[in-house]
């Protein structure tokens, strides 16, 4: 039982290059909270500092309430798994597995029955004399994981640890890892620049970008009220559309096309100014032409069985070039290249963000 509390924490390379920026967080015992941003925001910076291989420029990192910052990382009880998994190649499974008890002391039939239980929660029973040479990434992700388990550390950090991983093999880890998480009563805190992954695995995910905390919430919360437009963008595939609109009165943008979506009610958002709204392919319904909010033209449609992918121009051209969306429909969907159709914005699912701050309004 642990809790996990970041405070104000700031880490300066050397060379004067900001790789984290103020955060301030809180993982409690048995909550797995994902930190997802793209590659370079400080999002191992931070795992690091938490490890204790990194040491912040400001800030404090606390355990149970007590302040570990100055802690050495051997004396932190804190496991961290590598995307590169950093088993010992000369060890056995069974070795590896027990190497952070052996450097802890621990009396040799408490090891064997703890390097045992985990060999068999985590299916590796049949492999604890093999070297990591011979085992496939996925296996040896696995010893990673239960090298950290093992040990039963206070704290579990992961950084991309399924990065390595073929796509099939990351969908299984992944479930393994989340059901391996209901039963691990330990803060959890997972990297990952892979969306899709922060949203099936985080109690919480975090969006990181520029060494800064975006948005702390839900996974089905990021994905309905992105907090910016950064964060709009990088949670959802296909990536949510942005569109330049004009408020023509307190709850309405007037799209390129002409046609208005609306706004949630209770926004205070003042006519004239200009917004982005965000609206997502599946959001953005295919109607006839005249029917819509939106005229737009087919480019190009791509059929991925169960939906299609549907590329679409809107029209008129603007001044600054055509501006392309991406609409979802049902899979047999069809239509000639160039044929002019309808979009209408699904009913409260068009998401404002203001132009200047890319700040979420309402
Ligand atoms: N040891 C270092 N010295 C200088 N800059 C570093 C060092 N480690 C990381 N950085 C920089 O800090 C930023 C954050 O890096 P990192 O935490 O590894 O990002 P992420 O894990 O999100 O990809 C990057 O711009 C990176 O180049
Ligand atoms: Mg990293």
């Amino acid at each position: 039982m642990a809790t996990l509390r970041l405070e104000g924490i700031e880490k300066v390379f050397p060379g004067g290059q900001k790789a984290v920026t103020g955060v301030d967080l809180e993982v409690s015992t048995g909550e797995l909270v994902v930190l997802l941003g793209p590659s370079g925001c400080g999002k191992s910076t931070l795992l690091r500092i938490v490890a204790g291989i990194e040491t912040p420029s400001a800030g404090r990192v606390f355990v149970d309430g007590t302040d570990i910052t100055d802690v050495p990382p051997q004396k932190r009880d804190v496991a961290m798994v590598f995307q590169s998994y950093a088993l010992y190649p000369h060890m056995t499974v069974r070795e590896n597995l027990g190497f952070g008890l052996r450097m802890r002391g621990t009396p040799a039939p408490e090891l064997k029955a703890r390097v045992n239980e985990v060999a068999e929660s985590l299916g590796l029973a049949p492999l604890l004399d093999r070297k990591p040479f011979q085992l496939s990434g996925g296996q040896r992700q696995r010893v990673a994981l239960g090298r950290a388990i093992a040990r039963r550390a206070k704290v579990f950090l992961l950084d991309e640890p399924l990065s390595n991983l073929d796509a099939q093999l990351r969908v299984s880890t992944r479930a393994e890892l989340s059901r391996l998480h209901r039963v691990l009563p330990a803060p959890m805190l997972y990297v990952t620049h892979d969306q899709e992954e922060a949203m099936t695995l985080g109690d919480r995910v975090v969006v990181m970008s520029a060494g800064r905390i975006l948005q702390v919430a839900k996974p089905m919360e990021v994905y309905e009220r992105p907090a910016t437009r950064f964060v709009a963008s990088f949670v959802g595939s296909p990536r949510m559309n942005f569109l330049p609109a004009t408020m023509v009165g307190p709850v309405a943008g007037r799209l390129p096309g002409g046609g208005n979506a609306v706004l949630a009610a209770g926004s205070a958002v003042v006519a004239g100014e200009n917004v982005v709204v965000g609206v997502r392919p599946e959001d953005l319904l295919l109607v006839a032409p005249g029917d819509g909010d939106l005229v737009a033209r087919i480019d190009l449609v791509e059929a991925l069985g169960r939906e299609s992918l549907v590329h679409l121009v809107l029209d008129p051209a603007r001044e600054d070039g055509p501006l392309s969306v991406l609409a979802l429909a049902p899979g047999g969907f069809q239509a000639e290249a160039g044929e002019r159709v309808g979009l209408c914005v699904r009913p409260g699912k068009a998401h404002y963000f203001d132009a200047r701050s890319e700040e979420r309004i309402g």
